[in-house]
């Protein structure tokens, strides 16, 4: 390609102040990227990975809603930045001896259809926002097809459900298990991981169809409607003797009814609390102390990034229960990068079952 090239991506216009991101939210540009310098490549964006977080670094992130150390491992988003996120491209120049053109890397460069990278071959970098003059970014396992599975079931995301329920969770065969937004990627693998290992299984979802999904595909052993009027009566169907394992992505109003149900000794994995991205304070709910007490419940805050000495282990197990249909993932594919602002405000809202990523480039032969 030579010279310097023009990239297109999506910036924050306007921070959102409450519930979902509209027009008004993001704002489409141009931007001319430097040339390349040594050691460095040229990637185009094939596929964005939607996560709940953007909604938090796009959001009312004050301190007072979402605390000190949130704002510390997931920076807000400046006005005007990229769109940060998980994204995996293919190399389209190359001025790194090691690296040729036509591989698949991932980084955080986010919602843009061209970066400058250079490649991490250590094993133990992290990701960084998006940055004009160079990302870091890391190769995609080639032997893995679809390729896009680099970005969730056989990456972080799926270890993330993987590690949390087997290293915090810890199921024993016979435990009841109950998992926060399991239609999701990460709430989908930890309740079919708690499955496999012989758990009793119950999911909370937004929906009749998720809550059909997450039973007939995912195995699970049934399923809440979070949103149901009757929701305590329905938890106390699916889980009459209480709960001994809570994985938790979502936090707010329905974890204080889980709690409340906690059998002696349950485990408690804080993943996530989507319900809060939102929130324009702190998010208050009844003191949950005597439950906990009187359960003797180990409540533990959950980050995947601490457990760098079992990703080995879990991308083996997590890609053997892939093969042989233990795991079951789904993808929703998006076409567009125009797509981007309307399909992760769907996403947000629950439209879609499964892990949802955006196609924002063309797919080189042989990635599917
Ligand atoms: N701890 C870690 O290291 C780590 C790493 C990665 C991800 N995570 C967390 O894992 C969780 C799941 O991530 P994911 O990527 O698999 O996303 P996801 O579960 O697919 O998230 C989107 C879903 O969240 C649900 N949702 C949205 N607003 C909600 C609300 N107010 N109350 C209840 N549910 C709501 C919707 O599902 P329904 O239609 O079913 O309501 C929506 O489809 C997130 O909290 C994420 O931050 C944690």
């Amino acid at each position: 390609m030579g010279g310097s090239a023009e990239a297109t991506r999506w910036v924050l216009a306007s921070r959102v102040e409450t519930g979902l991101p509209d027009e008004k939210t993001f704002r489409k540009e141009a931007v001319r990227l430097p040339s390349l310098a040594d050691g460095q490549i040229l990637i185009r964006t094939t596929y964005v990975s939607l996560e709940p977080h953007t909604a938090g670094e796009i959001g009312p992130i004050a301190e007072g809603a979402t605390g000190k150390a949130l704002t510390e491992i997931m920076p807000p988003t400046a006005l005007g930045a990229t769109i940060a996120g998980y994204v995996l491209g293919e190399v389209i120049e190359s001025r790194d001896r090691e690296t040729r053109v036509g591989e698949a890397v991932m980084g955080y460069w986010g919602w843009q259809t061209l970066a400058v990278g250079r490649v991490d071959r250590s094993d133990d970098g992290h990701a960084e926002p998006a940055d004009d003059d160079e990302n870091i970014v890391y190769l995609a396992n080639p032997d893995v097809r679809p390729v896009s599975y680099n970005l969730h079931i056989l990456g972080e995301l799926g270890i993330t459900g993987y590690i949390g329920m087997t290293h915090i969770g810890k199921p024993q065969e016979g435990d009841v298990v109950f998992v926060s937004s399991a239609a999701g990627i990460v709430g989908g693998i930890a309740g079919q991981t708690a499955g496999n290992l012989g758990a009793r299984v119950v999911g909370s979802v937004g929906s009749a169809a998720k809550a059909a999904y997450i039973v007939s595909e995912l195995g699970f052993d049934a399923a809440v409607i979070h949103t149901a009027a009757d929701i305590e009566r329905r938890l106390d169907e699916a889980c009459p003797d209480g709960i001994d394992v809570y994985f938790d992505g979502v936090g707010g109003p329905l974890s204080d009814l889980v709690i409340q149900r906690l059998r002696p000794h349950a485990r408690v994995v804080l993943s996530g609390a989507i319900a809060d991205w939102s929130a324009s304070g702190p998010s208050v709910g009844p003191r949950l102390y005597w439950p906990l007490i009187a359960s003797r419940a180990t409540v533990q805050g959950y980050y995947v990034g601490d457990h760098h000495d079992q990703y080995e282990a879990a991308y083996q197990q997590v890609s053997d229960w892939v093969s042989d249909g233990r795991l079951t993932p789904r993808e929703v594919i998006i076409d567009g990068f125009d797509s981007l602002p309307l399909a992760f405000g769907d996403f947000l809202g629950g439209k879609h079952h499964g892990k949802v990523i955006v196609r924002v480039g063309p797919e080189p032969d042989g990635w599917r």
